[in-house]
């Protein structure tokens, strides 16, 4: 079902934007926004991630109150409901949060009392941005590519004894590559938990962004899958249903 995305522009402090009036359906990375500032107008793309953390409040008013997301929300609770059913706590969880952005998933594992939460991301706009925008929700953050990790990061990873990798609206679209994701699977001791979730059309046989691959090779001896739900990510700028999967399940071993 639809929804109907307000026109108006939202206010942030010195800030207005609005989604552009455009009747082509834009595929998810190429949608934009026009934010004004001082009387000039400026294009964002939704992946420029940089350039919207560095706002204030961009972030939340565009795709949390505007577009709705719920992702952080319901793979967070994913993720509970099999810790619980697996007889643990979320107390118990010492996570990495891969592709942290500015603290939305931390915020919510922290409100669960996990044991520790360390973001990790690629930009050093995120880290900026979860420091000033959620102080202290984090436990340490770093900037990482997971697909050439440096020793001395990895020397901090092991000390972190992760149990726990989640990742949050970050798989696909150039965000994390498969590979990254693997580099990230690999720091979460055997046993651990593992919940992420993907855009559906990139599990489908035909796609060729090769997550599909990635996590049925990840199925067949290396993840096991203990829940999925398939929901609404969040709505496009027409106000069209963006479908998402999440999964939750336990690392049996690395993936080399
Ligand atoms: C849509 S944001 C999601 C942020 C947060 N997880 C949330 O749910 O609000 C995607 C994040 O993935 C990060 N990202 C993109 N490519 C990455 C990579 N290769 N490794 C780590 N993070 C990456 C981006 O910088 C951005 O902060």
């Amino acid at each position: 079902m639809k929804i109907l995305v307000p026109p108006v522009s939202q206010e942030i402090e010195n800030f207005k934007f609005h989604f552009p009036k455009i009747s082509d359906n834009l595929e998810q990375d190429e949608e934009y926004l026009l934010l004004e500032r001082a009387g000039e107008k400026e294009k964002i793309l939704f992946h420029e991630y940089d350039r919207i953390f560095e706002i204030p409040g961009l972030y939340e008013k565009v795709f949390y109150e505007q577009l709705k997301c719920q992702s952080p929300k319901v793979v967070v609770e994913l993720l509970e409901k099999q810790v619980n059913t697996a007889g643990q706590t979320m107390e118990d969880l010492r996570v990495l949060d891969l592709g942290a952005g500015n603290g939305m998933v931390a915020e919510k594992l922290v409100q669960k009392n996990v044991e520790i939460v360390i973001g990790t991301d690629i930009i050093p706009e995120a880290e900026k941005a979860a420091t000033r925008d959620r102080p202290g929700v984090y436990d340490g953050y770093y900037i990482s590519d997971f697909t050439d990790l440096p020793e001395d990061q990895e020397q901090d990873f092991a000390q972190f004894r992760f149990n726990t990798l989640i990742t949050v609206a970050a798989l696909g679209f150039g965000d994390i590559p498969p590979e990254a994701f693997v580099g990230a699977f690999n720091q979460v001791e055997d046993g651990g938990w593992v919940a992420f979730n993907i855009r559906d059309k990139f599990l489908k046989s035909n796609d060729d962004s090769g997550y599909q691959e990635a996590l049925s090779t990840l199925t067949e001896e290396f993840f096991e899958v203990k829940d999925s739900k398939t929901y609404v990510h969040r709505y496009n700028i027409h106000g069209e249903p963006l479908t998402y999967k999440a999964f939750v399940g336990t690392k049996l071993k690395d993936l080399n």
